[in-house]
Formats: C-alpha cells, structure tokens, sequence
C-alpha cells in the first residue's frame, strides 16, 4: 500500500494541474454520514422526497423537506476539517492544486484553507439558504432560528418566495458556471484524485471520464468499489484521512529530497 501512495505522490510532484474530486465519503471522518453505505443518508431518507418538483408541489412537502433538511443539517453544522480536507488544503499551500470539484455541500473544505476561487461546490452548499424568487440569501442558522421558532417552511422577508437550502436537488438545475468550469478544468488537467465517491450521481461522475479522455492520469481513493475502477491508473481502497496524509507526507518528503 506504501508504494501505491508513494506513486500517487511522485504524480502529484510531477503534475502541472491536480485536481481533488471530493463525495460525502470525505467527510464520514469528520461526523457527517454519506449517502449510499449502510446507515447512510438514503438509508434512513426516501431520496423521492428530495426530488425539486416535490418541495415546489405542495406546503406540506415543503415542510417534510424542511424537516429532513433540518435533521441533516445538525452533523455539518458541529463538524470540523479531518485529516484529508487538511491533507487538499496543503496541497493548495504547496502549490500543487489546480482546484477541488465537489459534490459536498458541507463547506468544510473552506474551513480547512482552501480558498474561494479553487474550490468548485457543484451541489450548492448548506450553509446558506437562498429565495427560489428573488434569489435573497440568507444565513443557514438564521432560518434555523425560525424554523425553531414554529415556522415550519420559512418564506422570503423581502418578497414572500420560497426559502430552501441553497443545495442543488435532485431534478434541480445544475449551477451553469460551476458545472462549465469543473468540465473545463476537468479535460485540462494532468491528474485526477477522486476521495470518497461512489461515482453514480451525474453529471459529477462524469468528470473523471473527462480527465482521463484528455490524457489524465485517474486515481481513486475510495471505501467500496466504484463502476470507474477499471478504467483508473491506481486505486485505493481505504479510508480518505490516512490514506490523504500519507500521500501529503510522501510528497513533502519529495519536495525535501528535491531541496
Ligand atoms: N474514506 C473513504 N471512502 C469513504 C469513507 C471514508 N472515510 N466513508 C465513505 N466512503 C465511501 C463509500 O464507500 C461510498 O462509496 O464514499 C462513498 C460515498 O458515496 P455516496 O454516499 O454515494 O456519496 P457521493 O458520491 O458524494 O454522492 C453523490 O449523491 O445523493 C447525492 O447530492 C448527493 O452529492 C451527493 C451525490
């Protein structure tokens, strides 16, 4: 296992653009469950529920999502950066980084030091809630304040319009700027590092079928098998923390080497 992370980093240290493709497995360490595994988010949730066309339906289907929305909210709100956001975080230090695509909607890759314009949240982000009308944002715990407060589908203070987490549902447009750079970046880049996805949600899992039909090299680091396994230059089945430390001290280690 070594060699492989070993290898990995010898990729890093030779590569002009990386980019890091983060899922939900990347924050597991840090208290937030995934989606798929057992115990996980669509374990306990009918994704149906979640679809757009549902929260745009009726009241009361507002106010079960609002309900789930509320429940799930609860882990990202107390979580903190693990080992592997602060792994990605120093490889944009180190210089190394051409950006972070992710389908995560925790911002916790921001809390560990990745700046702004290097991170692409194609899924939106739950840490703001914006108006379906007017586009108003507003801050998460401010609306959770309300909901708190009996307001079971919070409306918009400025125009009346629907409040929902500014996170992208199934069904749900895809952002267009976000979406056309992490395509663009995506065929641009010499190495391709997916931590923790199980790669079935698109248009996000086509990104690494972009990387590697321009000349990427793919590396996977994942829990469970994933349909891209094949096709990728090196997988790890392992956990996102150790296995991203590791590979940062190996390419430290390179760069010391190097002098
Ligand atoms: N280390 C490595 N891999 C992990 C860890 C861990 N600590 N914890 C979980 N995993 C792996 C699991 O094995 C699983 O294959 O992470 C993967 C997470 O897959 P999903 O739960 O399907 O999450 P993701 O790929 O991000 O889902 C994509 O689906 O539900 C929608 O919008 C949601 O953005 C999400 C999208």
């Amino acid at each position: 296992m070594e060699d492989k992370l070993k290898e990995v980093a010898q990729w890093i240290a030779a590569s002009k653009r990386v980019i890091v493709f983060s899922g939900a497995g990347l924050s597991t360490e840090s208290g937030i469950p995934d989606f798929r595994s057992p115990g996980g988010v669509w374990d306990r949730y009918n994704p149906e529920d979640f679809y757009f066309q549902n929260f745009l339906a009726s009241e009361a289907s507002r106010e079960k999502y609002w309900q789930m929305a509320t429940e799930m909210y609860e882990p990202i709100k107390k979580a903190h950066p693990n080992q592997a956001h602060l792994a990605i975080a120093e490889l944009e230090k180190l210089g190394k980084l051409d950006c972070v695509i992710t389908q995560n909607i925790d911002g916790l890759h921001f809390k560990a030091g990745n700046s702004e314009e290097r991170v692409i949240q194609l899924h939106g982000t739950a840490i703001f809630v914006s108006c379906l009308s007017c586009k108003k944002r507003y801050d998460r715990n401010e609306i959770q304040e309300r909901i708190k407060e009996g307001q079971k589908a919070p409306r918009c203070g400025d125009c009346g319009g629907l409040l929902k987490p500014a996170t992208i549902s199934f069904g749900q447009s895809m952002p267009e700027k976000e979406t056309e750079e992490a395509y663009h970046r995506s065929s641009l880049c010499d190495l391709f590092i997916v931590v923790g996805s199980s790669l079935v949600v698109q248009p996000a899992a086509s990104m690494p079928l972009v990387a590697k039909r321009n000349g990427a090299k793919l590396v996977i680091i994942n829990r469970d098998p994933t349909p891209f396994d094949d096709m990728a230059d090196l997988v790890v089945h392992g956990e996102a923390g150790s296995t991203m430390k590791s590979i940062l001290d190996h390419v430290k280690r390179e760069a010391r080497v190097k002098g």
